[in-house]
């Protein structure tokens, strides 16, 4: 059984990843915190402590931390764990990558999302870049903010957000495979225009905003593939389901 290292793995993403990995990979997970628990591993991937202990003989890392409020940091910490992952002998490095990440220019995340990928391509270490789009968590939390006016204005930036869980059994597909460099993008069932998915959102938790659809200044960079088929649960099943529910990116 090959062993897994999580990068990320107390995360959002990274929950998801370890009952799709059970019984299918020795798994561990890589956090700053202690955890008593067997299969974490203290690690810092900002200094590189705790890296080498962590990464002794494991054969893939599934790498799912970052920084999004510090995009330098994440550039930074892939080069650490790049360095140590080639010490180590690592064979399959696989990181999880945003759709249309390259495409748009005016954030600085995804900007540093781009620079990673090419750094992980140029490292030598074999590897699998997979994007995914936004999990409906993450679209839900920052609904959350926006909605705290009593009129939210939107442009109609059409999102294709995707149930985590689906797209956590796809990556560890990927994980347990061999490196392909690129695989198939990520996507979920539906592409929704940002007001829509505003409006239906607010429905589902009683916020009372009143979202305003308004024209987009400029064409919208796609961080969209409707040609795939989306995995996972539809945003509304999700509404259903858990909007109501405590968000994990509200901390
Ligand atoms: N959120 C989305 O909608 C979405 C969509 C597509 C792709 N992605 C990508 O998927 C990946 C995971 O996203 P997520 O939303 O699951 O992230 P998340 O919930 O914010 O988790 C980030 C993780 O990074 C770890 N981390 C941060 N700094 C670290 C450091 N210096 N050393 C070691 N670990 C560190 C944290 O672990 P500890 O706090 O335990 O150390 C945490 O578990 C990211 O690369 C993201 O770009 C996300």
């Amino acid at each position: 059984m090959n062993t897994i290292l999580v990068t990320g793995g107390s995360g959002v993403l990274g929950r998801a990843l370890l009952p799709t990995l059970e019984g299918r990979a020795d798994v561990r997970v890589l956090s700053r915190h202690a955890d008593p628990r067997p299969t974490y591993r203290q690690g810092d991937l900002s200094s590189g402590a705790g890296l080498a202990d962590a990464l002794r003989g494991v054969s893939t890392v599934i790498h799912a931390a970052s920084q999004p409020s510090r995009p330098q940091a994440d550039v930074d910490m892939t080069g650490v764990l790049l360095a140590a992952a080639r010490e180590a002998g690592v064979r399959h490095l696989v990181y999880v990558s945003i759709v249309g990440c390259d495409q748009v220019r005016a954030f600085p995340y995804y900007r540093a999302k781009t620079q990673v990928e090419a750094l992980i391509a140029g490292s030598g270490v074999p590897c699998t870049v997979v994007r995914a789009t936004q999990f409906h968590e993450f679209v839900a939390f920052m609904l959350s903010r926006l909605t705290r006016a009593p009129l939210l204005p939107l442009p109609g930036l059409p999102l294709q957000p995707v149930d985590v869980y689906a797209a956590a059994q796809q990556i560890a597909q990927v994980a347990l495979g061999a490196p392909q460099g690129r695989a198939p993008d990520i996507v979920g069932p539906q592409v929704l225009p940002l007001p829509e998915l505003a409006r239906t959102w607010a429905d589902a938790t009683g916020a009372r905003t009143r979202v305003l659809a308004v024209p987009a200044a400029r064409r919208f960079t796609p961080l969209t593939r409707s040609d795939l088929s989306g995995v996972g649960r539809t945003w509304a099943e999700w509404l259903a389901q858990e909007a109501t529910r405590p968000n994990p990116y509200a901390g």
